[in-house]
């Protein structure tokens, strides 16, 4: 394994290519990245870069300026596109299981998992080595060119945990948003109408037309207009969406939901132009809110009246994140999505997404209008179908359960904890994907229960999300609203759920004395 990267023709490069061609030096890179690290097989010579000591070089080596983590971090931010937020500027150089590792020797606990995408953990064995093994085969075949084994074999594997039979073909995609740019797709081709429907909250992704049916933040499409036109926008069943407080029982919030989705399609758009509903059966960066089951059987009716297509984005909440394969089994188990959207969770950190629809829509494509140069990389599927063999044992099902209620407990007594419960609005989620929704004094609908008077302190939920990764547990913000999710590897062990929850206690505690 090479500690360096060798330029072979110094001479022959411009200067500002062999400036940049850097040695890169460990001092500042403590012992237990570097230890961790050298045991991996890994042999990226960048990131090998990290990790170990530079040699002497030879007269054909042409050593230059050497980089802390603090200058790889200052460079990163000269030259990665501004337009990408950050939680913060460390460089990771190593991931196992729900540790990352720094390059200036920082152990963090990650909640995070990659937004929901690495659900096996950091660099699971069976997923890694299925994905090395690949390499050595066949890396990349356009799947226009011809079938390959490892794409067939991932819907092999896909068919028996789709969660209603009648999804039986296939389309893979990279990421999310082009799952939802096909799901699009095929939705126009195969009713021959062009309007969506979303609903407020929404997260579908930042392309040109997912982004168009993304509601949760503006950010994600500002300055950018106009996107995909014929996307209209109905209330999610979520108490902040109605203006309603947080107690607002289910069936109360459904039945307003149904009543916006009505005017809807009485006012705005006509059924018979509509060709698909899109609806994450638990949103996501609206602030992890699960669809009431009531919603979503209504969706269907309406969809089944009116020829609209019901598309179920499970990008997020897919591969057990909720505690089954999908969360829709939970929800509505005979639900019948006329599509499937699934992403993140599929391959573990491979980029890989789909669509799942039955053959009877997806023979409505024109041929050849689908496809992609990457689309359904092998290395991808590899890792695919290594993921589904680790999700198809159970245990992580079940491990789901365990730690989830292990999590819900310790959110629960906050928000019944008398030193913490006028910070808390709300406790919400499925399985691990949890979270806790803060008071906002200028968001009055937060402040039910609170009694007059009651100083509510401003920016909970930053102010805690700082102090946890303060404490090196990285968590994240969700929606507009003051929310921090959780969403750890669903690999997750007592122990670092038991340290995760200690670090949220303190930080919740904390920001309630400071007030
Ligand atoms: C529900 C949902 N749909 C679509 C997307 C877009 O996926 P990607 O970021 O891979 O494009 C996301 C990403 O967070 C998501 O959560």
């Amino acid at each position: 394994m090479s500690s360096r990267i060798i330029i072979s023709s110094n001479r022959s490069l411009p200067s500002r290519l062999t400036q940049s061609r850097k040695l890169i030096s460990t001092s500042g890179v403590s012992s237990p990245a570097r230890k961790a690290f050298i045991s991996s097989t890994t042999t990226s010579s960048a990131s090998t870069a990290f990790a170990q000591q530079p040699q002497q070089p030879t007269s054909d080596e042409m050593p230059i300026a050497i980089k802390t983590a603090a200058q790889w971090a200052e460079f990163g931010r000269d030259h990665v596109c501004h337009g990408l937020g950050r939680l913060r500027d460390h460089v990771v150089v190593k991931g196992d299981g729900l540790d990352l590792y720094t390059a200036d020797g920082k152990k963090l606990l990650d909640f995070t998992a990659g937004i929901g995408v690495t659900n096996l953990g950091h660099c699971h064995p069976h997923v890694s080595r299925a994905a090395a093994e690949q390499v050595n085969s066949l890396v990349h075949l356009q799947c226009s060119i011809a079938f390959h084994a490892p794409y067939l074999q991932l819907i092999d594997r896909l068919l028996p945990a789709m969660p209603h039979e009648s999804l039986d073909q296939f389309f893979f995609w990279n990421s999310g948003s082009e799952a939802i740019e096909a799901a699009i797709k095929l939705a126009r081709q195969a009713t021959g109408r062009q309007n969506m429907i979303v609903f407020s909250g929404a997260y579908h992704g930042r392309t040109m037309g997912s982004g168009a049916l993304t509601r949760s933040k503006p950010i994600y499409t500002q300055g950018t207009g106009p996107l995909m036109p014929g996307v209209f926008s109905s209330a999610f069943p979520y108490w902040h969406q109605l203006g309603v407080a947080p107690s607002t029982s289910e069936e109360e919030l459904v039945r307003l939901a149904e009543h916006q989705l009505d005017l809807i399609l009485r006012q705005q758009v006509n059924p018979k132009d509509v060709a698909a509903i899109f609806i994450e059966p638990v949103q996501g960066e609206g602030g992890y809110v699960p669809a009431p089951p009531a919603f979503l059987r209504h969706l269907r009716d309406v969809c089944d009246k009116h020829g609209i297509l019901l598309v179920i984005d499970e990008v997020q909440s897919g591969f057990f994140r909720t505690g089954s394969y999908f969360a829709i089994e939970q929800l509505v188990p005979e639900l019948r999505p006329d599509v499937l959207v699934f992403a993140k969770g599929v391959a573990n950190g491979f980029p890989i997404s789909g669509i799942a629809s039955n053959k009877e829509l997806m023979g409505k494509l024109d041929v050849g209008s689908m496809g992609g140069t990457y689309s359904g990389n092998a290395v991808a599927c590899a890792a695919g179908i290594a993921a589904q063999e680790v999700y198809q044992t159970g245990e992580i099902g079940q491990n789901v359960e365990v730690r989830s209620k292990q999590l819900y407990k310790v959110l629960n007594g906050l928000a019944q904890g008398e030193k913490t419960k006028h910070l808390i609005a709300q406790v919400r989620g499925m399985g691990l994907m949890a979270s806790i929704e803060f008071r906002n004094t200028a968001d009055p609908c937060t402040l039910e229960g609170v009694p007059a008077g009651t100083a509510i302190p401003q920016n909970i939920g930053k102010r805690v999300q700082q102090y946890c990764i303060d404490h090196d547990l990285l968590v994240l913000t969700t929606s507009c609203f003051d929310t921090i999710r959780f969403i750890p590897a669903l690999t997750v062990n007592e122990e670092q759920m038991d340290r995760a929850m200690r670090i949220f206690t303190e930080a919740v505690e904390n920001v309630a004395r400071e007030g």
